[in-house]
């Protein structure tokens, strides 16, 4: 019954004569008796109780929809608490609401200065808005409800700050849905950088960082709505409609400070989302805090990550997880300047807060990068490029709310210092240069020159193809070639007597330059075909890897069938000729021990994290640790290393390359690895080097079942409290039992079976470093299927997982 007479009433409402817009001087509206409705009876003006409350409010609403949606409220802070409310327009020409209750109480009015003599009345618009006009003034608009926003921006509302009257367009949400009294968030724009915050209270947590430093006035269409902003001297705000009249949208300000974009579906009658924020992870204002930047789809790690040059502010919290407290500059006093600094580009980045940021109109990103450069205060630049021009944003002080996407965005250009820096040479102009040089200095000069031109091309295509979308900071760097006929006279005809070693895929001969200098070759065997792939990996890879725990590649040659990669040569060798050798192994006190693990663990976060480039090295054990004159460790071997995609956790490959016993179960069994199997190996190998357990050396498949026994009787170790047991008894006289037991257990945190539990490589350095409480280590690895047999552990075809058991290939190493 109520129903019907509901459609009833819609039905005849259009054409019933009493349906009015306008309520003029000496006429009211009385709670209960009627409202007012817009011309084409988009929107309806009266008295209304939200949610279960009884209180009274003077509101506007959507006229037709079925479910009572609240655009504006009058008296929102102030409610009737009976049906006694009266609207009218009183003697002075103001909008009154009052309660009839107890005399008449003023509940609500406008405050607009009227001529007495002249005759106002208000009019609800179709637009939603409610307007109170001047008959004899030109319909001159004396007051309106779309300059006095409550929770919602409707299309044609403004937003932002009217300049002659001081007047402000900003949204506070509801308390709740019983009570549009003023709630705790809002959400206005900052006039000063341009952007617009949500707001709790007066803490800023959302900011919008879509219209900022755009040059305005602007307009922009996107999905059918049109946005546009301006700024003159009357007024700087924004506005938006729908580029479908007939839809009805709004956006809104919720109860639970979420912003809402709304649209009514007419199929399904009711609202939907058409977006709304802060949703994400990343979006709340300075998640990361300063100076850091916020990746939403590292789902293992942490998703703050100080900006290059940059370290967390407080470690300790920093390493719970915790980015509230920023990050700061490693640098200190002027070394930031003068100094031969330059700039990293991070591409993808939002536009960070342009609150401290200038704005240089009409500028090249040369010459914003310039202007920064010169300018000592400035920290970081974005060159935003347009059709009338492009203008450069730059940053003086801590840089806010930084938030990388997973594609597109801007560049953001960070300054560092001379060692974190691009290369500014091109490889394209060192290359015409040293073509010059062939030209004029090689009589045979022709050959070599084709043959470099083909090397360089060669090289370029396939890392072109194979890592386009991976790498974007580092150009193809300047890698020099080598005559085969150098190599051949630096190494004597690779004498046996040169020989360092025999790799998977090779053998390694140490060599003497004409000048003096000691280089390593490592050169791929001719015959076999095999390891091609690798070879190209370690040339890709070691031209964009520079790291002080890194090997350094010098160049290589590729000549016919030759592939040979040229390294810096290290005297001492690898890792394990010290460590498992009776005679060597007292050579390595406890301090260098530690050192080289820092260092390997330091060598293993730039190539998981801070080298841009997400490179699984794969491989990692103790003798693809070399170790410099100074006992410095350096990571080497780069042929089985992987790049991953920024966003990508984890990979799988069916051809299973590496070690046994350094290799993470999930890795050896199914094929999966991470940067968790890398952490993994790394647990391996500095339990090694604290316990200096030797290597049996017989057979491989025993080695790495040695490796594996180990790891259970150090956990048993551990679990007796009995670890310092296994510390090698040679670095007994120089050992710090509490530093030792804490880098075991850093160890056995490294070898837990589940990888999630392992800690990333990030946080193995910051527990390596600082005295910070360390969580207790599950069982390792392997220790449950300690009666597996050995075919079990190097997962032949079948006998592991019914799902996913696809190894085709393993080879062991
Ligand atoms: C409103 O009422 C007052 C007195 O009741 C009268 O003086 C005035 O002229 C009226 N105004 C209009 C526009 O009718
Ligand atoms: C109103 O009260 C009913 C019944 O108590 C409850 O289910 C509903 O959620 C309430 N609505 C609001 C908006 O509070
Ligand atoms: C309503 O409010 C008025 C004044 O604020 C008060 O005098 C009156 O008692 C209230 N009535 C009810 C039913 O609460
Ligand atoms: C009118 O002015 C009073 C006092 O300055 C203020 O509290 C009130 O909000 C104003 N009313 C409107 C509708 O602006
Ligand atoms: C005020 O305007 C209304 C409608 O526009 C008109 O009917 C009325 O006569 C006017 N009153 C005066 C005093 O001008
Ligand atoms: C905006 O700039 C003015 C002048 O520089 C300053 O007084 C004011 O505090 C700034 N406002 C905000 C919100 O930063
Ligand atoms: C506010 O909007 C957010 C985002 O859509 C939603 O999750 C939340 O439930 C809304 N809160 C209320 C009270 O409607
Ligand atoms: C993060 O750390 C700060 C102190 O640095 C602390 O105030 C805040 O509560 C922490 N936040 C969380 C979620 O633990
Ligand atoms: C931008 O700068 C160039 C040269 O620096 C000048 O020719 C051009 O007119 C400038 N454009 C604007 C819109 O100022
Ligand atoms: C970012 O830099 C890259 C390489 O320099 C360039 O190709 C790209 O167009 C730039 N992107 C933007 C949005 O400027």
């Amino acid at each position: 019954m109520l129903l019907q007479g509901t459609l009833l009433l819609f039905l005849l409402l259009p054409f019933c004569s009493s349906t009015r817009d306008t309520i003029t001087q000496n006429q009211s509206i009385k709670d209960g008796e009627y409202s007012l409705f817009s011309k084409e009876m988009k929107f309806e003006l009266g008295f209304f109780s939200p949610g279960n409350t009884t209180n009274r409010y003077v509101g506007i609403w959507y006229a037709k929809l079925p479910e009572k949606t609240v655009v504006w409220v009058a008296n929102r802070n102030n409610p009737i608490n009976d049906t006694s409310g009266i609207l009218t327009i009183d003697r002075y020409g103001n909008l009154l609401l009052y309660a009839h209750h107890n005399n008449e109480i003023p509940i609500w009015h406008t405050n607009v200065s009227v001529q007495l003599s002249k005759n106002s009345s208000a009019q609800l618009l179709d637009t939603g808005n409610f307007i109170l006009i001047q008959e004899e003034n030109n319909k001159n608009i004396l007051w309106q409800s779309f300059d006095h926003l409550t929770d919602t921006f409707l299309p044609h509302m403004k937003l932002g700050l009217n300049r002659r009257t001081g007047l402000n367009w900003y949204l506070t949400s509801w308390k709740s849905l019983d009570d549009p009294e003023s709630g705790e968030y809002s959400y206005r724009l900052d006039v000063n950088s341009s952007q617009f915050f949500l707001y709790r209270g007066s803490t800023r947590y959302w900011r919008n960082g879509d219209w900022p430093w755009k040059k305005v006035p602007f307009i922009v269409s996107f999905d059918m709505y049109t946005y546009s902003f301006w700024d003159n001297e009357d007024e700087i705000c924004g506005t938006y409609f729908s580029d479908d009249a007939n839809k009805i949208t709004r956006v809104v300000v919720n109860d639970s400070g979420s912003l809402q974009h709304l649209e009514w579906n007419v199929a399904d009658s009711q609202w939907k989302e058409v977006w709304s924020a802060p949703k994400y992870q990343c979006d709340p204002y300075g998640h990361c805090s300063a100076n850091s930047k916020c990746s939403p789809d590292n789902v293992n790690k942490f998703e703050c990550e100080c900006l290059p040059g940059y370290e967390p502010k407080s470690p300790t919290v920093w390493y719970q997880r915790n980015g509230s407290d920023g990050c700061k500059s490693k640098a200190v006093g002027s070394s930031h300047c003068g100094n031969r600094e330059g700039f990293l580009k991070m591409t993808n980045m939002n536009v960070p807060d342009t609150s401290g940021a200038r704005l240089g109109e009409n500028m090249s990103e040369t010459e914003c990068k310039n202007a920064c450069l010169r300018d000592c205060s400035c920290v970081a630049f974005v060159s935003i490029e347009a059709k009338e021009g492009s203008s450069c944003l730059a940053w003086h002080e801590d840089l806010m709310d930084i938030l990388e996407y997973t594609e597109s965005g801007y560049n953001l250009s960070v300054r560092v210092t001379d060692d974190l820096a691009e290369n500014p040479r091109t490889s394209k102009g060192v290359t015409r240069k040293r073509i010059m040089h062939a030209v004029i200095f090689s009589f045979a000069g022709l050959a070599l020159l084709l043959g470099m031109i083909f090397a360089y091309w060669w090289l370029k295509k396939k890392r072109k193809l194979r890592y386009e979308h991976e790498e974007t900071r580092t150009e193809p760097a300047d890698l020099p070639f080598y005559h085969l006929s150098t190599i051949i006279a630096a190494t004597d005809n690779f004498s046996p007597a040169n020989k360092l070693g025999e790799g998977g895929f090779g053998s390694v001969h140490m060599g003497r330059l004409s000048n003096g200098q000691n280089i390593a070759v490592k050169r791929l065997s001719k015959s076999s075909g095999q390891g091609v792939v690798e070879f190209e990996t370690e040339v890709m890879l070691m031209t964009k890897l520079q790291h002080r725990n890194l090997v350094k590649l010098l160049g290589c040659c590729i000549q016919g069938e030759e592939k040979m990669l040229i390294y810096e040569y290290m005297p001492n060798k690898s890792l394990d000729s010290f460590i498992f050798d009776q005679a060597k192994r007292s050579l390595l006190d406890w301090r260098k021990r530690f050192d080289i693990i820092i260092g390997i663990a330091r060598g293993l976060l730039y190539l998981h994290q801070d080298s841009r480039l997400r490179i699984i090295h794969r491989d990692l054990k103790a003798s693809n640790v070399l170790l410099d004159v100074e006992m410095n460790s350096k990571i080497s071997d780069f042929g089985m290393a992987r790049i991953f995609n920024g966003d990508k956790i984890q990979d799988k490959t069916n051809r299973v390359v590496g070690t046994f016993g350094y290799m993470s179960p999930e890795y050896a069994l199914f094929g999966k690895f991470s940067t968790k199997s890398d952490v993994f190996s790394f647990g391996v190998l500095l339990l090694e080097i604290v316990s200096g357990m030797k290597n049996n050396g017989c057979c491989p498949e025993n080695a790495s079942m040695n490796l594996i026994e180990h790891m259970i009787q150090v956990w048993n170790l551990w679990r007796e409290e009995r670890a310092l047991e296994i510390v090698d008894s040679c670095i007994k006289p120089s050992y710090i039992p509490d530093e030792t037991l804490r880098c075991i257990q850093i160890g056995l945190l490294c070898v837990q079976e589940r990888d999630k539990d392992r800690p990333t490589m990030s946080a193995v350095v910051l527990m390596l470093n600082c005295e910070i409480a360390l969580p207790s280590p599950k069982e390792p690895a392997y220790v449950l299927r300690r009666n597996y047999k050995d075919t079990d552990l190097i997962g032949t075809q079948g006998s592991y997982s019914e799902n996913e058991m696809n190894i085709t290939e393993i080879v062991a190493r």
